[in-house]
């Protein structure tokens, strides 16, 4: 049996498996530059954060209807129900579909379709976390606010994503704060290719909660002793990691050195269908090269739930 555990840093576009992308391309009319899921696969060779997003960008083309949001999150549903998931706190990245055409509407029903009944037929309870993309401008996050007005029933929170260097989380102050006036949860990404001051920025600036990735925090000794003292969770991605090259290999990986010093650290899998593993096979990995104890696997485990945006009674049961 899998630790429970919670999954909390998890982009739902990367979960779409080579398989599924094909069959939603031949549903929707769609044609891939590749020519089949081993060719795809080949591709899955990344540089940095960059080459990876062209191709997770590039790949969304197949997504079109409610349909298909709801296929690609049962899929993933059911891969993390296996690998011991019992709550799982989803990105989604709008922009990203709004540029083809595809309106906020079909994306937030359809995955609703499948988040909707995840309780009863995976076991899992979720969370839907609209990111924007730094890559584009304020007003478009603020746009992108706007079109999911009518949808905020379903959303608990804001995220920030793609590509982080040259985007620092000032640039987003505004949509943030209007984001908490209406009652959304905050997190960013931040210190995954960007500099620790991108996290003191995330938290001064745009007040969030828990900080995504915050792999760089390391290299800032007072940011470590302010992340300790307040308890801000770090939503880490080994396997991620590695894949984009921010550490050479999962030997190398600070994660003993982040629990050592007393930060609030989660394992999660970011992209699992491009970065060689679901949630599970993350904790695996770490465990093999890190030598992690199982009272550490455990305490990882214990930090996913507390770190959730899960109700305190909410919490017990789904562990
Ligand atoms: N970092 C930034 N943006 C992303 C990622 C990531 O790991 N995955 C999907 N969008
Ligand atoms: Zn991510």
């Amino acid at each position: 049996m899998p630790i429970p555990k919670a999954e909390l840093h998890l982009h739902i576009e990367g979960t779409l498996e080579p398989e599924l992308a094909f069959a939603l391309a031949a549903r929707n009319g769609v044609e891939l530059p590749y020519a089949d899921t081993e060719a795809l696969r080949k591709a899955y060779l990344f540089e940095d954060l960059q080459s990876f997003l062209n191709l997770y960008y590039e790949l969304m083309a197949v997504l079109r209807t409610e349909r298909d949001f709801e296929d690609l999150a049962n899929a993933y549903l059911a891969r993390a129900a296996a690998q011991g998931v019992r709550h799982a706190e989803i990105f989604f990245d709008p922009q990203a579909h709004l540029a083809r055409g595809v309106d906020m509407g079909t994306v937030v029903e359809g995955l609703w379709r499948a988040l909707g009944d995840s309780e009863t037929n995976h076991g899992i309870s979720t969370r839907l976390i609209m990111c924007f993309l730094r890559d584009e401008s304020a007003d478009s996050a603020m746009e992108t606010l706007e079109a999911a007005k009518p949808y905020l029933h379903r959303i608990t929170g804001i995220g920030l994503d793609s590509a982080e260097v040259g985007h620092p989380p000032v640039k987003f102050r505004e949509v943030y704060e209007a984001a908490a006036a209406l009652g959304l949860r905050r997190v960013a990404h931040a210190g995954e290719e960007g500099p620790p001051a991108y996290i003191t920025e995330a938290l001064d600036v745009l007040g969030v909660e828990r900080v995504d990735h915050g792999l760089r925090c390391m290299e800032d000794a007072d940011l470590v002793a302010r992340l300790v003292r307040d308890r801000i969770p770090l939503t880490l991605c080994p396997l991620s990691n590695v894949r984009l090259r921010a550490v050479d290999v999962l030997a190398e990986h600070p994660l003993p050195a982040m629990l050592d010093a007393g930060l609030l650290c989660t394992v999660n899998s970011d992209d699992p269908a491009y970065f060689g593993g679901y949630v599970g096979d993350n904790f695996d990995a770490v465990r093999s090269a890190l030598g992690l104890s199982v009272d550490r696997l455990r305490e990882l485990a214990r930090n996913s739930f507390v770190a959730s945006f899960l109700e305190d009674d909410e919490e017990l049961r789904a562990r």
